[in-house]
C-alpha cells in the first residue's frame, strides 16, 4: 500500500525496514507507526496539532463524545461497500486515530478482509493512534503528498482536516469514494455564545471538486452532555478557540458550560471520470 515519499516507487517490508528499489529506507518506531515525512516538507519543527489538544482529544473521545457521528460514518461505509468482501480504508488527518480506531473494530467481522491505515502531520498524533491500535498502519506524512500507491484504497475519509483532493482521487481504486466531515452550522454554537459578542453559524456551503462529483450529503446532529469533567476539559482543549481565550475566561467558560450541540455534514464523492 505504501510509496517511496522521495521516488514514488513501491516500498517493501524486510525485517525492520521499508525500503524502495532505489534504497531509501525508512525504519518502523518503536511503537509501529512509520515516518515518511520527508524533512524537507516539514514547515516546522512540530507540524500540525500539539500534545495538548491531541490529549484533550483522546479524553474527549475516549467518553464516546461523538459516537452518533462514528455510527453514521461505520454506517455510510457499510453501505458504499456492501458489495464487496474486502476493503482498504485509509483517514487522511487521523488526529489521535479516534475514528479509524472506531471504525477498526465496528467493522472487522464484515468483511473478509478489512485494511485500515491513516496519516497525520503531527508525529505525537500518529504515535499515540498507533500505541493505541496494533492492527491498522499508521504513517507520518503529509495529506498534500501521500505516500500511498495508486488505485489502492476504497475508501477515504476525511474528518476536519486539510487535505488535497487530487491526492485522495489517485491514491482511491476508480470505483473509490471520499468520505468528508465538515462542521454543520450549529456546530458548537454555544461555546461560540459563551466567547463571542455576535456568534456566526458554520457557513456548511460545499466547496467544489474538479477531482470530485458528490454522490449523498448527511447531517448529523445531536446534543453533547458535557456534565462529566473529563469531557468537558476534553471538547474545550481539543478547540482551538479555548486556547485563545485569558485563563480566567477559560476557567469561568469550564464552569458554566453544561451542553453543546454537535452538527456534522458527512458528504460522499465519487471520482470524476
Ligand atoms: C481538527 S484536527 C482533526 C483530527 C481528527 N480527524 C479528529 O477529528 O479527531 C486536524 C488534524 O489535521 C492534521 N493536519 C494538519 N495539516 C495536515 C497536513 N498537511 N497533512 C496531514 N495532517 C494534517 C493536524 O495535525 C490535526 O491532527
Ligand atoms: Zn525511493
Amino acid at each position: 500500500m505504501w510509496q517511496c515519499p522521495l521516488c514514488q516507487q513501491p516500498l517493501q517490508l524486510t525485517e525492520k525496514f521499508w525500503h524502495c528499489e532505489n534504497n531509501h529506507t525508512f525504519d518502523k518506531a518503536k511503537s509501529g507507526y512509520m515516518n515518511l515525512l520527508p524533512v524537507q516538507s516539514k514547515n516546522s519543527k512540530q507540524p500540525g496539532d500539539d500534545k495538548l489538544m491531541l490529549a484533550a482529544r483522546r479524553e474527549f473521545h475516549s467518553t464516546g463524545g461523538y459516537a452518533p457521528l462514528m455510527a453514521e460514518l461505520a454506517e455510510q461505509i457499510r453501505k458504499e461497500t456492501s458489495h464487496k468482501a474486502a476493503i482498504s480504508l485509509f483517514e487522511a488527518g487521523c488526529g489521535e486515530g479516534a475514528y479509524i480506531r472506531y471504525l477498526r473494530r465496528a467493522l472487522s467481522t464484515e468483511f473478509s478482509s478489512l485494511t485500515t491505515a491513516a496519516n497525520d502531520i503531527a508525529k505525537v498524533g500518529v504515535e499515540r493512534a498507533a500505541k493505541a491500535d496494533k492492527e491498522s498502519q499508521y504513517i507520518v506524512a503529509s495529506s498534500y503528498h501521500l505516500p500511498v500507491l495508486s488505485e489502492s484504497v476504497d475508501i477515504v475519509l476525511e474528518v476536519f482536516a486539510p487535505g488535497s483532493h487530487t491526492e485522495y482521487a489517485r491514491i482511491l481504486a476508480p470505483d473509490g469514494k471520499l468520505i468528508t466531515v465538515d462542521p454543520g452550522p450549529e456546530h458548537l454554537f454555544e461555546l461560540k455564545q459563551h466567547i463571542y459578542e455576535n456568534p456566526q453559524k458554520h457557513d456548511s456551503s460545499v466547496n467544489e471538486s474538479v477531482a470530485f462529483t458528490m454522490t449523498s450529503q448527511a447531517q448529523v446532529c445531536f446534543s453533547v452532555d458535557l456534565q462529566e469533567d473529563r469531557r468537558r476539559s476534553g471538547l474545550l482543549g481539543m478547540t482551538p478557540l479555548y486556547w485563545k481565550l485569558q485563563p480566567e475566561k477559560r476557567e469561568r467558560l469550564s464552569a458554566t458550560l453544561k451542553q453543546v450541540t454537535a452538527d456534522f455534514v458527512i458528504r460522499t464523492w465519487c471520482k470524476t471520470s
